[in-house]
This record gives C-alpha cells, sequence and structure tokens, in this order.
C-alpha cells in the first residue's frame, strides 16, 4: 500500500512491517477524512471496517514470524494486539450505534498508540529478528 512515507523514525528496518505499518497510517488518514467530511455516519464505519481487517492481516504477520522464530515475548507482545483490536472494536461499535461523528480523541488513540507499539514493542521485536 502506497500513498503515506513512514517517518525515519518509526522506520524499523524490516521491509514487510515497515510497509504494514505505512499502509496503517495511510488507511488512518482515510478514516480522518471521511470523519472530517459531511459523509453519513455508515461511510466513516467502512473506512474503520477496512482498517480493522488491515490491522488483523498485520498482526497475523508478526504473529507469524514470533512463532517462527521462538520468539520470548510473544505472549504480551499478542496481548497487546488484542488490547488494540478490542478498543478499535469498540469504537467500530460506537459508530453502528449511531454514536457519530467520531468521538473526539479516537484518531488521536489509533495514532499515538500505533506509534508506541512500534517505537517500544515492535523495536524489540525487530532487534531480536535481526539479531538472528
Ligand atoms: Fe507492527
Ligand atoms: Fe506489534
Amino acid at each position: 500500500m502506497t500513498g503515506t512515507a513512514l517517518p525515519t523514525d518509526l522506520t524499523l528496518g524490516i521491509d514487510k512491517l515497515d510497509e504494514q505499518h505505512a499502509g496503517y497510517f495511510h488507511l488512518v488518514e482515510k478514516v480522518e477524512a471521511a470523519a472530517m467530511s459531511q459523509e453519513p455516519c455508515h461511510v466513516v464505519q467502512e473506512t474503520l471496517d477496512v482498517l480493522i481487517d488491515y490491522i488483523d492481516e498485520h498482526f497475523s504477520t508478526e504473529k507469524a514470524m514470533m512463532v517462527e522464530t521462538d520468539y520470548p515475548e510473544l505472549k504480551p507482545h499478542q496481548q497487546e494486539h488484542v488490547y488494540f483490536v478490542r478498543r478499535i472494536m469498540d469504537i467500530s461499535e460506537d459508530l453502528r450505534d449511531g454514536d457519530c461523528p467520531v468521538k473526539n480523541g479516537m484518531l488521536e488513540f489509533m495514532k499515538d498508540w500505533f506509534t508506541n507499539h512500534i517505537l517500544t514493542t515492535d523495536t524489540r521485536l525487530v532487534a531480536y529478528l535481526k539479531s538472528r
């Protein structure tokens, strides 16, 4: 997926993960654009659901890498993923229930959580993968 360059400080050096992280931010921008426009609520939710599928795919990619390499921090890393997916699903449900426009702070949460996860948890995973 193209369209949004990943800032240098978030580039970890494993192409597949860097591309997926960039893809995530690209889709967040789409959600943001839908949320800021006069689009009906269901359009915002549809863009968010595309993002949810994408997150799922990305987390599956990381899980496969962790399983394949016997990563010792697999469980806590997975728990962070599970927490995040739950939060995003909650937001999607709120939208479905008509809680629209998008809640204040939702987009900030989506950007901040993911950025922080890349800078800490994913960074440790990539260091491990590179050290092998
Ligand atoms: Fe990641
Ligand atoms: Fe991760």
